[in-house]
Order: structure tokens, then sequence, then C-alpha cells
């Protein structure tokens, strides 16, 4: 498939069988453009770099080498999902890089929002390339590009999404999901065997739980953060609402209040839930929770996560305001 345009006579992929048939077609496609040289994959753990590593895995086994660059940003337990299924359960040729101090190191201090994307940005592309320049005879660049990226950027995957490489990559690039939406990208995945979990992901920003530390992010209120976001989706997940809600996480800003634990003062930062319906991400409506949950979510976060001794709901829509705080 060369072209950037969906033909009519495309199916939508909607069942195992037509997912089978595209899988057998994109196989042939890739072994047939790469013959027996290595390809490059930048592999977030998002659904379409892992759909597209599990594709390229199937077709050419060890000739994909994927490279997971940890920003020290991800959720709890995300790139040690990435190390157990395509490392270990795919037999991956998988490099990954802990690259955590670089990036807090980078950012320590930094509390404008713009500043803050712009140098997790800037710092992936440096890492993934220092990477790259490591390894030999690569001929090929493989990308999680779908067909609404071709549909809104001409191709060219939001230059804000982290994961954006160099353009001056001098690689040619395998791009199997490029005519796909994203319902199709996971009907893909599951036949593919991916877990479920991985492949219903909900979206992620690209400069991960740094947007979502506001301000200028610190190592334990971070670390709070990935606690905190960890048990409301636990929470969602018990209640049924994790199928149901769009998009759903914690912030946490950089102010803290009085409190009190154990008969002691106790001043902590307050964890912010933000619970979201959408289709398009250009607007959104507020998720009604029901109480029960968000009295037991803020039982287990104030007693659990250290750090935070207040949980507090976001009623906004957007607009006014944005899904994300930063
Ligand atoms: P906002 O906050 O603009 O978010 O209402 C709309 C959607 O985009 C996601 N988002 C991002 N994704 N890099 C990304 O890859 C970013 O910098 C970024 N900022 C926001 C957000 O999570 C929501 O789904």
């Amino acid at each position: 498939m060369n072209s950037n345009i969906r033909p009519d006579s495309m199916k939508r992929i909607t069942d195992f069988d037509l997912a089978n048939k595209f899988i057998d077609e994109q196989v042939a496609e890739i072994r047939a453009q790469v013959g027996d040289k290595k390809v490059l994959l930048a592999l977030s753990g998002g659904v379409d770099s892992s759909v597209v590593a599990a594709l390229l895995i199937k077709a050419i086994g060890r000739q994909l080498v994927c490279v997971h660059v940890n920003h020290g940003l991800m959720r709890k337990g995300e790139s040690e999902q990435v190390i157990e299924v395509f490392g270990k359960e795919l037999d991956a040729n998988l490099i990954y890089i802990d690259a955590t101090d670089r990036f807090l190191d980078l950012l320590k201090g930094v509390s404008e929002p713009e500043k803050k994307r712009k140098i997790i940005g800037g710092e992936f592309i440096k890492v993934f390339d220092e990477e790259a320049s490591k390894l030999e005879g690569i001929s090929f660049l493989a990308q999680g590009t779908i067909y609404p990226d071709i549909l809104e950027s001409d191709g060219v995957k939001a230059h804000h999404n982290v994961g954006g490489l160099p353009e001056d990559m001098q690689f040619e690039l395998v791009e199997p999901v490029k005519l796909l939406y994203k319902d199709e990208v996971r009907v893909v995945g599951e036949a593919l065997g991916l877990p479920h979990a991985m492949v219903y992901r909900q979206p992620f920003p690209g400069p991960g739980l740094g947007v979502r530390c506001l301000g200028a992010i610190t190592r334990d209120r971070l670390h709070a953060l990935r606690e905190a976001d960890a048990i409301l989706r636990e929470e969602f997940d018990n209640c049924g609402l994790a199928e149901k809600v769009w998009q759903y996480f914690i912030a946490v800003p950089d102010f803290k209040s009085v409190g009190v634990r154990d008969n002691k003062r106790y001043e902590g930062w307050p964890a912010i839930i933000r619970a979201v319906n959408t289709k398009d991400a250009m607007s959104a409506t507020i998720e009604e929770i029901p109480y029960s949950v968000l009295h037991k979510i803020t039982d287990r976060i104030t007693h659990e996560v250290e750090g935070i001794n207040r949980v507090l709901l976001d009623l906004t829509p957007k607009p006014i305001g944005t899904i994300e705080w930063e």
C-alpha cells in the first residue's frame, strides 16, 4: 500500500476475519518491502506503535528493533508492560532506555507548560537519535501513523506529539496501519494477540504525567501523582467506568493545604480527578461519577498516597477548561 488515500473498496475492519485478512496482506507487503534489512521503531506502548510493533514482529521477527524510551513521565506500570509484552512474550528485539534522570534534571524548576512540552519533545528526539546512531544496518523506520493523522496533517504526525521524530532521519518509512481508523487498529491489535488493556488504552498525552504534575515537576510530587492516578484507574476498572469514560486522570498542583493525619498537622497536595467524555477531544463533557465511587477513591488516595491530603473533582466541561490542565 503506497498510496495515502484509502480506497473506497476498502472494507471497515470490524471483526477478526477482516483483521486477519488485513494482517496476512500486511505481513506479505512488509516482507516484500523490507527483505532481510532492519527496521527501527520508537515503541511508546500506545495503541498505534504497539500494533505496528506486533505486526512487524509477525512479519520480520527480530529484524525489527524496538526502542522504548522511558522519560520518567509514564503512568504506573506502563514501561513494565512494554517490557513484559514485547520483550518477554513476543520475544522482540527491544532496547529499553530509562532516561528518567535526563528528563527530570532538564525539567527541574521549569514551570511554564509549553516550555515543559518543548523540553520533553526535544529530549525524546535526542535520546532516540543517540540510540539510533549506535545501531548498525538500519534501513527503515516504522511509524504508527494512522489514517486520521494523514487526514489531519498531511501525513506528518503532530509535532507536539512525543514520538514525532526528526524530519532529517534518512530512513525509508514503513507505515502498515496508515490507512486504518483507530477502531480498526484496535481490532487488528486484538487479532494479533495484544492484551485488551493495551489495545483499548485511553489516550495519553505524549508528555505524559509531565503535564499533570502542574508547574515545576518534583520527584516526590510526580511519585504521588503516579500512585494516585493508579488508584483512580484501578477503581474505575472495578466499577466499570473504565470501559465507559473516554479519558480520566489525576492532576496534582504545586501547592499544599493544611490537613490532619494521626492527630498531627499534615500538609499535602490536592489530587484533582478529571473524567471526561468526547468524540474528537475538541469539546468534552463531564462524566457523572457515583458518590460511592468518589468516596472510595478519596479514602484510598488520602490513606495510601504519601503527600496527598485532599481529593477534588473537576466539573468543568471543554470549553471552557481544556481536557488537560496544562
Ligand atoms: P486538551 O488539553 O487540549 O487535550 O483539551 C485534548 C486531547 O489531546 C491530548 N493532549 C496531548 N496529546 N501531546 C499529546 O500527544 C500533548 O502535548 C497533548 N496535550 C493534550 C489530551 O490528553 C486530550 O486527549
